[in-house]
């Protein structure tokens, strides 16, 4: 049958050429049949008309046959929009970077931005965010949206999530970047302190925000990465993820069997750290004993990625080292300008289809999870 959604034009001439077929050639012509059509789009010259049975002028054919070439101009541009309709230019895509108002996150948003992808700037205190927004409005691209989020609070992430599906209902590139020290550092104990700068409440927080929240995000956000294309993970982990930096050769070995660690056993090693942490027993069990909590979360964070990597083989999950880098997070103590260290980040979210996935990367490409 002819298809019904048709342009007015493209009407219009198929009823011209049914009338002057059906009333002036006399021809057994049904104009709902896509056969009629076919047959009568073979009769284009006169010659080629011999076969009728009635005998129009050459005249009235070349009428006809005009009103063809017509016909075919018109559907041919029709199909063309409708190619384009469906595939289009190819959509942008949009990424996520959680903690954004300041840091390597702003500078990652910064980047992503001038490598044309839509971006999600997000904070846990919405008036940090706004400010960061202007900045990045004012030097950048200005394809960014804000949105709040406190990786630490699963309601925050539900609503976040509930933004991202109805906003653009796809996910393309999630940036767990959010992150805490999680002790006092060094520079803002007294000289004279033999004090770590932990606290159990800071431990559990440095825990709850860089492993627990990158793994909230993610889960809040993994049917909406599924959903895109070409889904990439970024965790922006540390130097402190690998594994070297846990003294137990035990727990290193637990840690680096992927194959066999599973999400539920990774959540229990973190759990019996902050156990130990509690009853002063972290040097005693083979935990690190300085910038404890930080360490462990940035190993965890790494396991994190490889398990994700095993479980979701359609997304290119990977973790990164940004170096040390000036920012608010050591006191602007870094050697490195938040430039370089975002580069590493944005290199990782941009990787091109059919790059490995579950690897490690800093600066220097490739780096050892040991
Ligand atoms: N700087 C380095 O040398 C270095 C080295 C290795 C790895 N990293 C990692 O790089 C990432 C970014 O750190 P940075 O150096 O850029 O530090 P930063 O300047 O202190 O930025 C940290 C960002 O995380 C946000 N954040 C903290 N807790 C949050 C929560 N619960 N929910 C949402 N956002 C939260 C902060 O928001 P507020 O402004 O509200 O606090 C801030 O935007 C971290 O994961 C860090 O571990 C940094």
């Amino acid at each position: 049958m002819v298809g019904t959604r048709e342009s007015f034009g493209l009407g219009l001439v198929r009823l011209y050429i049914t009338v002057i077929v059906q009333t002036r050639l006399q021809l057994t012509f049904d104009p709902r049949e896509e056969s009629s059509w076919a047959t009568l789009a073979k009769v284009d010259t006169c010659r080629d008309y011999v076969p009728f049975p009635a005998q129009p002028t050459c005249f009235q054919f070349r009428v006809i046959s005009q009103a063809f070439k017509l016909l075919n101009l018109i559907i041919n541009s029709e199909k063309k929009n409708m190619d384009n309709s469906t595939t289009g230019p190819t959509p942008k895509r949009i990424a996520v970077v959680t903690g954004s108002n300041k840091g390597i996150g702003l500078e990652t948003c910064r980047q992503l931005l001038s490598n044309g992808v839509k971006v999600v700037l997000t904070a846990r205190d919405e008036a940090k965010g706004a400010v960061a927004l202007e900045k990045l409005r004012a030097s950048a691209p200005t394809d960014v949206v804000f949105h709040q989020l406190d990786v630490t609070d699963p309601r925050s992430v539900d609503a976040f999530a509930n933004f991202v599906k109805t906003q653009f209902g796809k996910l393309d590139i999630l940036v767990n970047n959010a992150g805490i020290l999680g002790k006092t550092p060094r520079s803002q104990l007294p000289p004279d302190s033999v004090s770590t700068g932990e606290t159990y409440q800071g431990a559990e927080d440095c825990l709850n925000t860089n492993y627990y929240g990158a793994k909230r995000v993610t889960e809040a956000l993994m049917p909406l990465l599924l959903i895109s294309q070409s889904p990439r993970i970024v965790n922006v982990s540390s130097i402190y993820g690998k594994l070297q930096h846990i003294p137990s050769k035990d727990l290193q070995k637990e840690i680096n069997d992927v194959d066999t660690l599973t999400d539920d056993q990774l959540d229990e090693l973190v759990q019996s750290f902050l156990n130990d942490f509690k009853k002063g027993d972290l040097g005693k069990n083979g935990w690190p004993t300085q910038s404890s909590a930080y360490r462990v979360s940035k190993v965890a964070v790494n396991a994190y990625t490889r398990l994700l990597a095993k479980r979701f083989p359609t997304i290119c999950c990977s973790c990164v080292d940004p170096g040390f880098v000036k920012t608010d997070m050591n006191g602007n103590a870094g050697i490195l300008p938040v430039q370089e260290g975002a580069k590493v980040v944005v290199t990782a979210a941009l990787l091109p289809d059919g790059s490995p996935s579950g690897l490690f990367y800093d600066a220097n490409h490739v780096a050892s999870y040991e």
